[in-house]
């Protein structure tokens, strides 16, 4: 990541990643129009990911037909805006289209295969050298270790992970490949047994690069010496590490507006952030973290968990939160 691009300010999240560490300081965008977010987004991050628009159901709606126009965009957008991207994501049981839930045949091995090799190319040849970091497999564990059943799973076993990542590799031997996760932050038997499973995929040859940690956490749940060694787990193995999909929730129903919380639980929130911040830096093969959006504003949260939320370093009227200095103090 000898490239790393500073965003326009070095007095930034971004700029103080990129110039102190070489380090990458991102955001996830939605779809929603970039300028609303632009000035914030280009001056303050070095990265940028797209929320859902490089999404399987988004991209390759019908068999065989690729609709790039989002994906596009927001590369146009991060050229424009001097950001790196990373791709999310190409292998996930979430966000399908209908053909691959509902076939009208039930898929067999034999008729998968050719599909998924086709997605993977097709996408990351698409995107070859505008995309330097792709999540290739995306969720692939159950939290108890065992590998979660999906309609990749149930036809290929587990082999269809190293399929994937020689594929990508192919296409675009440059990208920095991952496979991504939630409560992937921590010791305990998901992370043990994925360090287990990636071990056996660098033994045989497959070209994994990096570990993604979703980071979706809880506002009093982050514990900096127990990230430090969850990250190291997987660093241990030699593979780098980054926190992908950052954002920490308060789940105590006072909802999506910090203002409703009183100043010991911001200071809490702020006090996490920094505690994760450090747990990256803490671990040489941390290359970086990034928002799941940067504003409360367009958080996924209050969307799928009622009554919490305010997990991002902006607030809903985009006013930048305590949290965000406790990151700015901790890189
Ligand atoms: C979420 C998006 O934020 C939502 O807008 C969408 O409705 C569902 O997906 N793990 C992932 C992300 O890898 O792709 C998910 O993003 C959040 C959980």
């Amino acid at each position: 990541h000898a490239s790393a691009k500073r965003g326009r300010r070095i007095d930034s999240l971004g700029g103080k990643m990129a110039l102190d560490r070489r380090r990458w300081f991102g955001h996830a965008t939605g779809d929603a129009p970039y300028e609303a977010i632009a000035s914030v987004a280009s001056n303050e991050f070095n990265r940028i990911t797209p929320e859902n628009s490089m999404k399987w159901e988004t991209i390759e709606p019908q068999q065989g037909v690729f609709d790039f126009t989002l994906g596009d965009a927001l590369i146009a957008w991060a050229e424009a805006n001097d950001q790196a991207v990373r791709g999310h994501t190409l292998v996930w049981h979430s966000q399908l289209p209908g053909w691959i839930n509902n076939p009208t045949v039930p898929w067999t091995p034999a008729t998968l295969k050719p599909v998924l090799e086709n997605h993977v190319r097709t996408v990351v040849r698409h995107y070859k050298g505008k995309i330097d970091q792709w999540d290739v497999v995306n969720e692939m564990f159950n939290d108890d270790g065992t590998f979660r059943q999906t309609v990749f799973y149930n036809n290929f076993g587990t082999d269809y992970v190293c399929w994937a990542l020689k594929w990508a590799h192919e296409e675009d031997a440059d990208a920095l490949l991952f496979v991504n996760d939630y409560n992937f932050e921590y010791r305990g038997a998901k992370v043990d047994a994925a360090a287990t499973f990636f071990k056996s995929l660098i033994a045989q040859g497959c070209p994994i690069g990096a570990v993604g940690a979703q980071a979706h956490l809880i506002v009093g749940q982050v514990d900096e010496a127990g990230i430090t060694a969850g990250l190291s787990h997987f660093a241990d193995l030699g593979l780098l590490l980054y926190l992908t999909e950052v954002d920490i929730r308060y789940e105590i129903g006072r909802g999506n507006d910090i203002a409703n919380y009183t100043p010991s639980q911001v200071g809490q929130q702020a006090k996490d952030y920094y505690s994760l911040t450090k747990a990256c830096l803490n671990v040489e093969n941390c290359i970086g973290m990034t928002l799941w959006q940067y504003t409360d504003k367009y958080s996924w949260i209050p969307g799928v968990w009622a009554g919490t939320g305010a997990a991002l370093p902006w607030d809903v009227r985009l006013n930048k939160k305590p949290a965000y200095t406790a990151i700015y103090e901790a890189i």
